[in-house]
């Protein structure tokens, strides 16, 4: 959506700080010997006490009301009262949510405990990465080119990036246009950023896979090629200068 009032500002603030404090107590509330499920509810709790839906449940019925993806899963872990967290794993939480109409996405990945598999380098790649990103993209800027700087700084850090998995716009329902902003210099996307347009900025950031493939559960994405992906993203409204980072509260800069 494009930001025209104050009333639309506020709104896509109030569902970006539900999912981004979501997000933050999720991550603080995870830890060895606890199920996704466990935390999967956790976040459906919290979402629900600020009066927040989730969006992945609203918008194609997943089963949970977060993503959790463990180590060699991508993305759109499905939670489950199976799956035991353990130290040293690698997490990712991914939260979006509907909040009086409007609609903001978030997500970090982040190691449990101690970094005893040596996943530190990655996550910490993917964070820099999505900052560096973030404070290039201004009105006018071309879609391509900030994947392009994604791709070429992983590459620089011995990375891939995962091609079919992309940002997008959002704020009047989970996906808007533009719909992909890869991670990747992507030469037939000609689109540019538009001021006041709120877009959801995510990386996916690999150690050896290009592409990820949906699994026999008919959710959950792991690597063509196997290894890891580390994920961060943020809500942003593009302006003329620096953007408006709305889902901050998420701490995954911190
Ligand atoms: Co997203
Ligand atoms: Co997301």
């Amino acid at each position: 959506m494009s930001i025209s009032t104050e009333g639309e500002r506020i709104g896509i603030q109030q569902a970006s700080d539900a999912v981004a404090i979501t997000l933050s107590k999720m991550r603080a509330y995870a830890r060895p010997g606890i199920s996704t499920r466990e935390l999967d509810d956790y976040g459906g709790e919290l979402l629900m006490q600020m009066g927040a839906r989730s969006a992945p449940k609203l918008t194609y019925d997943f089963p949970g009301y977060t993503c959790i993806s463990v180590n060699s899963e991508v993305a759109h872990g499905v939670p489950a009262a199976d799956k035991i967290l353990q130290e040293g794993d690698l997490v990712n939480i991914d939260v979006s949510a509907e909040l009086n109409g409007f609609w903001a996405d978030n997500g970090g990945s982040f190691i449990l405990g101690e970094d005893i598999h040596g996943h530190g380098k990655l996550v910490e790649t993917s964070k820099a990465i999505l900052k560096k990103a973030i404070s290039q993209i201004k009105g006018g800027v071309r879609i391509s080119d900030i994947g392009k700087l994604i791709e070429t700084e992983a590459k620089k850090a011995g990375y891939t990036v995962i091609k079919n998995l992309t940002g997008h716009g959002i704020g009047r329902s989970l996906h808007e246009e533009p719909h992909d902003i890869a991670n990747y210099c992507d030469r037939f996307n000609t689109d540019r950023f538009k001021k006041n347009s709120v877009v959801a900025i995510e990386t996916f950031i690999s150690t050896r896979s290009t592409i990820a493939d949906t699994q026999a559960d008919g959710w959950t994405l792991s690597g063509n090629k196997g290894g890891f992906v580390a994920q961060h993203e943020h809500t942003i409204m593009v302006t003329g200068g620096e953007p408006v980072i709305f889902t901050e509260k998420n701490g995954i800069w911190d």
